[in-house]
């Protein structure tokens, strides 16, 4: 992709960050393209690709948990394409990026859509996974969070070694309530924020995307990192075009020279 950057938006994006008093970030799946993952919509998404998924996974699994822990142990189409490239996938410059972000004390905290556990694994501290990580398992009665090998799936569907309730992937199916823990401290973070570095995501899906809505409402900035516009583009103080694996780097070596 053609470097299209020139440093002025740059440095002007980095004095946005620091004039702010408290900066989060909010991530999509751009974020893990340059990790071999696809985004979901626009050029190369699996739902381009395949069409969006039913709006009504949530139910389908509460209607059958056993059938839908069958298809997620044995994956086809889009579900296959992408939990394979989840499980070969690595951090990229990006994800390293928004850690030295917030070892500079300057993001507070991110906000992620993504299930693939690379934030995480980037080693971000301050980091609230709205729709789940796809390595962990969670009890829909006591909300109770595993590790994907902590369980036995010789009978499905697994049950909570605490409560009995039925577990789930993690990860938030369409039409699933964002887990009330999660999404507290989402709102939490949003409301005490006056910044909001948005970065590889369309802005498309709520509640993640009323976050910077929300904080523009207020009076924030919005600074967005994405090679293309997006549905909230004409809201951003600051619009820097590329992928974020090339930008948030750039950003940080700015923003450790001005301090
Ligand atoms: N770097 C930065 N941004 C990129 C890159 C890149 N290399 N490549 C693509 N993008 C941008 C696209 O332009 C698009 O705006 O990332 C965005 C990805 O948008 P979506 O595919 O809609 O992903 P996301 O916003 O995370 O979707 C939200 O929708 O399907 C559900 O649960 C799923 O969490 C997901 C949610």
């Amino acid at each position: 992709m053609e470097d299209t950057l020139d440093s002025k938006a740059l440095e002007a994006a980095a004095d946005c960050l620091l004039r702010a008093r408290y900066v989060i970030a909010l991530t999509g799946a751009g974020l893990s393209v340059e990790s071999g993952i696809p985004p979901f919509r626009g050029p190369g998404g699996l739902w381009t690709k395949y069409g969006e998924p039913p709006m009504d996974g949530y139910q389908r699994f509460l209607r059958d948990p056993r059938k839908a822990w069958e298809e997620r142990l044995n994956p086809s189409g889009p579900m296959r394409e992408l939990w394979a490239t989840l499980r070969a996938a690595e951090p990229n410059p990006g994800h390293r990026a928004l850690v030295e972000l917030e070892e500079m004390g300057l993001l507070k905290a991110t906000i992620t859509q993504n299930v693939d556990n690379l934030h995480r694994a980037a080693g971000s501290i301050r980091l609230l996974e709205i729709h789940g990580n796809a390595t962990l398992i969670r009890c829909i009665q006591c909300v109770t969070r595993f590790a994907r090998d902590e369980i036995d799936y010789g009978e499905l569907p697994p049950h909570c070694p605490r409560c009995g309730g039925i577990l789930k992937s993690d990860t938030v199916s369409f039409g699933e309530p964002i887990p009330a823990d999660v999404l507290e401290h989402c709102s939490e973070e949003a409301e005490r924020a006056d910044c909001v570095l948005v970065a590889g995501t369309s802005a498309t899906v709520y509640p993640a995307a009323q976050f910077p809505l929300s904080v523009q409402g207020r009076g924030g900035d919005l600074i967005e990192i994405n090679p293309y516009e997006t549905e909230i583009t004409h809201l951003c103080r600051h619009t820097l075009r590329g992928t974020s694996a090339e930008i948030l780097p750039r950003l940080v070596n700015v923003l450790r020279e001005r301090r």
